[in-house]
């Protein structure tokens, strides 16, 4: 075997040394071992000059999709001289192989890029937005999404995503709450891990998986007020319990890159946090790829006020653990200069080349640097049929019934309807934000889905209704970018409440444009925008059965809907296939299942709300008075829509509790069952959920963490035991020195079908 190995280096060796003098690519064979890759990459970081290592660490970006105050110059000049490791935001075989070109045969080395894309739900056949496709709570169907996005990049030229985003988000005023999987550890864990599977598959060397890439490490998603970019300031304990659960998931599961955030923790920059991104992120947990900074996050710490100048970012940032900057070159600018003052060490920039070049190796960009160039590919694989019908899957699981008094849905075929509002007839907004190679003209909006579902028009009335928004600094810092009718608020509502006057029911899509959620799209007024709540409000008078189709990337404020709609169905972004999975869902082809994983409060004042809070030692709970309590004067503690909350055609019963054993002790486990019953007329999918409260201990305890659930399909009348098992695993916590132990006492479990709604039992850990 050694010998065999051996010839093989001597054999990669001779073609390296070749392709070097022929100026072609270095050829080796994909998938081979961490041996042969160890001396591969050795061999040629030896060949390498320090200010060719350097390039390996510099990311440019060139096309579109810009994020940042910069944009790359001299990209192809820079290819060329062996100053770019890795290009982002372009993409297509075409300008893909043209880059490539430049750097296997124009660089000395000849050594391939990386080429990275925001891919984050879908590449050209979108799903729902991230937020959506986690309230179906069925990992399968979000691991094959990305698996999907996958096999469509890949086969336009891409090898790495920077996705998956699994920032816990507490704040929906945060616009890039609709980007994560909401605000709980352990379903964020869940998801974290299917994406990263979906992604990356089995075998990095498949020419059908990518890169995946952990973002935004760390604690993006708890920037204060919700405004983004913002500080972070947390306690370690909130940050291992609550926050780095699926950062931590996501690199067990493989990830191969990790992205450094925008944000400062506690005072120091994530981009030059060494305690994160190398005592944490690489000692603790293991992590052995590498570390890609945020767009221009490195000079950002200029203006952060931590450091001078870019030649000291980049100085602090590969100490921190930063490998790859992303478009700032504020490596590519300082580090020689760092290097030769003694203040940065050949071997950081060794280290953190070496493992930049390892991905390349393990993608087998060294094997060929083609390999996801196949001019063939494309035509096949992206947008295929199968891939939109699945799209159509994953949008009808995502959809979360928040209300639906007297059964008003699913609506009957044959009853005339209008449908209103500014979203319904729009196919561009369901692609919500980042839509990579997405298109609007792909996307079936509501008014056509419905159209399709009931082979024609003949029972639809269609009116505008309203604009999106008229409010001015909204459309100023949205770039200009809503769309308006052009004619007045008062012609659009006239024409509306004729609609509703001549139909049996209203159908409302109202909500945000699908520009409204994503980086820098925070609100300070989470509600459904004015324009269309008047509109609301005057078909309410109508006296018109009213249903809310809802489309948004956020959880909204929706007291006064929650009143008045008879029916409200939450449909986000929902992607390529969104209005015919609408249609399917209104007309009751299928019953919808989606349970939501971000709190809904009742007003912003409410923010943050999440259903794992601590009690205090003054909680609001009934018989515990009212005066002194932690409570509001002027609006209930509870939420509007809970956690896990989400309403079906049919009902579920649950049966109480039954536990195997009152007491477990730390290497037992005890079986918490439950049988649920449809006891409704359709056949229906319940995700029944289990939760745990530790009644004492070192450190206050949440009122509840869920540590489980179950995705259980049951026809009409049919009824199921669903069974968790229950070890010391589950009762864990990190205490105040940071240990993750189990303390014993008394514990309750809860299981039901959402947050609030559950059935109770306890046991005691021995
Ligand atoms: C900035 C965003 O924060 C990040 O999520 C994204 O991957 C990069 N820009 C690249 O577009």
């Amino acid at each position: 075997m050694n010998c065999v190995v051996s010839l093989r280096n001597v054999c990669v060796q001779l073609m390296f040394v070749l392709a070097v003098i022929l100026n072609v690519s270095v050829a080796v064979s994909a998938g081979a071992d961490q041996q042969d890759m160890d001396k591969y990459v050795s061999d040629l970081l030896a060949k390498m000059s320090v200010s060719e290592k350097i390039g390996q660490l510099n990311q440019l970006t060139i096309g579109f999709d810009v994020t940042g105050p910069r944009v790359s110059s001299d990209v192809e000049a820079k290819i060329k001289s062996g100053k770019v490791g890795s290009v982002l935001n372009t993409c297509t075989v075409n300008a893909v192989s043209k880059l490539q070109d430049m750097a296997v045969k124009e660089s000395r080395l000849g050594i391939p890029i990386l080429f990275g894309y925001d891919v984050i739900h879908g590449y050209r056949t979108i799903f729902p937005i991230p937020l959506a496709i986690a309230s179906s709570w069925d990992m399968a169907a979000i691991e094959k999404s990305a698996q999907i996005a996958a096999l469509e990049s890949s086969a336009d030229g891409l090898n790495w995503t920077f996705s998956p985003m699994v920032d816990i988000a507490r704040d929906p005023r945060w616009g890039r709450i609709s980007e994560g999987a909401g605000e709980d550890s352990y379903l964020g864990s869940r998801v974290a891990e299917a994406m990263v599977r979906g992604y990356q598959g089995s075998d990095l060397g498949d020419k059908e998986t990518i890169l995946a890439c952990i973002k935004h490490f760390g604690l993006y998603g708890a920037a204060i007020a919700g405004r983004d970019y913002n500080t972070v300031d947390m306690s370690r304990l909130q940050m291992y319990e609550d926050y780095f659960p699926p950062y931590k998931a996501a690199v067990e599961a493989g990830a191969a890159t990790v992205m450094s955030s925008f944000n400062d923790i506690n005072g120091i920059p994530a981009t030059a946090n060494k305690w994160l991104l190398t005592d944490l992120l690489r000692s603790e947990w293991g992590f052995d790829g590498f570390v890609v900074t945020d767009y221009n996050a490195i000079a950002e710490m200029i203006e952060h006020g931590f450091v001078a100048d870019g030649y000291h970012g980049a100085q602090q940032a590969i100490k921190a653990g930063v490998d790859m900057d992303m478009v700032d070159e504020c490596m590519l600018n300082n580090l020689e200069t760092l290097v030769r003052e003694g203040k940065v060490s050949m071997a950081q920039i060794d280290q953190a080349c070496r493992r930049i070049l390892e991905a390349k190796y393990k993608l087998g960009l060294f094997a060929d640097p083609y390999r996801y160039l196949d001019p063939e590919r494309a035509g096949k694989e992206i947008f295929k049929a199968e891939s939109r019908e699945f799209a159509r899957q994953m949008a009808r699981e995502s959809f979360v019934l928040l209300k639906n008094n007297d059964n008003v849905l699913p609506l009957a075929r044959d009853k005339k309807i209008a449908l209103v509002g500014p979203l319904a007839k729009s196919n561009w907004d369901m692609l919500g934000c980042w839509s990579a190679a997405g298109r609007g003209e792909d996307c079936v909006s509501v008014y056509d889905g419905i159209k399709n579902l009931l082979g024609g028009d003949d029972n639809l009335i269609f009116a505008h209704g309203a604009d999106i928004t008229d409010d001015q600094l909204l459309i100023d810092r949205l770039g200009g970018q809503v769309h308006r009718d052009g004619r007045s608020a008062e012609d659009m509502i006239a024409e509306a409440v004729s609609a509703a006057d001549k139909a049996d029911i209203v159908v409302a899509v109202v909500g945000e444009q699908g520009n409204m959620c994503g980086e820098a799209k925070s609100r300070s007024d989470i509600s459904i925008p004015a324009t269309q709540q008047r509109l609301l409000k005057t078909l309410k008078r109508t006296g018109k059965p009213l249903v809310i189709v809802l489309m948004n990337g956020r959880p909204m404020t929706l007291e006064w809907e929650d009143t008045n709609a008879d029916a409200i169905l939450e449909t986000w972004f929902a992607g390529v296939e969104g209005g015919n999975a609408v249609a399917d869902v209104l007309y009751g082809d299928y019953n919808p299942s989606g349970k939501l994983t971000a709190t809904f409060p009742r007003n912003a004042g409410q923010i943050p709300i999440y259903y794992n809070h601590k009690n205090t030692g003054r909680p609001m709970s009934p018989g515990g008075g009212s005066f002194y309590r932690s409570a509001y004067l002027d609006v209930v503690n509870e939420p509007l829509y809970p956690f896990g909350y989400g309403l079906s055609y049919t009902i579920f019963n649950y049966s109480k509790i039954s536990l195997s054993s009152s007491t477990l002790n730390s290497n037992g486990k005890i079986e918490a069952t439950v049988t649920v019953k449809n006891v409704g007329k359709r056949a229906g999918t319940e995700v029944v959920q289990m939760y745990i409260r530790d009644m004492t201990a070192s450190v206050t305890p949440a009122v509840k963490r869920l540590k489980g659930y179950k995705r259980v399909s049951l026809e009409a009348g049919e009824s199921r035991e669903v069974t968790f098992d229950i070890t010391v695993q589950d009762l864990k916590f990190y205490n105040s020195e940071l240990d993750y132990i189990a303390e014993s006492g008394k514990f309750k479990v809860y299981i039901g079908t959402n947050s609030y709604d559950c059935g109770e039992s306890e046991f005691v850990l021995e």
